[in-house]
């Protein structure tokens, strides 16, 4: 039990880092707050043009989700690595630095699945890029991966991952409300569009 809190902690600490933010104040690209959708990911990294920051941002993003999941693993039980998993997303979108308000959990979301399952993960991936090459619209194609993302478990035989997938699609889906209402109006900007 004792342990369990204690992996909870550590997943929600590692996945509260902001790289997107520290990534942008490093390397001199000013406030991400003030920019495009004003999120703190990679895909609004992109939004000041430099590819390298935003690529930084999401192997970071992804990196302490499957950081989480990993350690927990290795140093105590499957149970652990899925609630590290869970609280390095609820630590990206609700980070006590930044008076909860986080980024929308796409890359850390990503990266805990590759390492709760990398087939499960790999195939998530390839959903959000399929979609993305498609429609060039970041946030559906997040969406769009999130959904499929459960599918992809039941699929692959990962059934024991659909209640934290389920659960972690559906704050997607409402960290992307303004999304969705851009969507549907028709106004949410293409990949690397301000
Ligand atoms: O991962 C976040 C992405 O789905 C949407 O980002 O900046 O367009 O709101 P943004």
């Amino acid at each position: 039990q004792t342990l369990l809190i204690l992996w909870a902690v550590i997943g929600y600490l590692l996945g509260s880092v902001p790289f997107g933010m520290v990534i942008a104040k490093v390397m001199g690209l000013g406030n991400l707050r003030q920019i495009g959708s004003g999120n703190i990911g990679a895909t609004n990294v992109l939004r000041t043009g430099n590819k390298l920051a935003a690529f930084l941002t999401l192997v970071l993003d992804g990196g302490k989700g499957a950081a989480a999941v990993l350690l927990a693993r290795a140093f105590a039980a499957e149970d652990a690595a899925q609630l590290a998993g869970g609280l390095a997303f609820l630590g990206h979108c609700f980070p006590v630095w930044l008076k909860f308000k986080g980024g929308k959990g796409v890359a850390t979301f990503l990266g805990l699945l590759l390492g709760l399952s990398f087939p499960v993960g790999l195939a998530a991936c390839a959903t959000w890029l399929a979609t993305a090459f498609a429609v060039r619209i970041s946030s559906f194609a997040a969406l769009t991966a999130a959904a499929a993302s459960t599918v992809w478990m039941i699929l692959l035989g990962h059934g024991e991952m659909v209640a934290l997938g389920g659960a972690l699609t559906i704050l997607i889906f409402w960290t992307h409300r303004a999304n969705i209402a851009r969507i549907r109006k028709g106004t949410e900007p293409k990949i690397g569009k301000k």
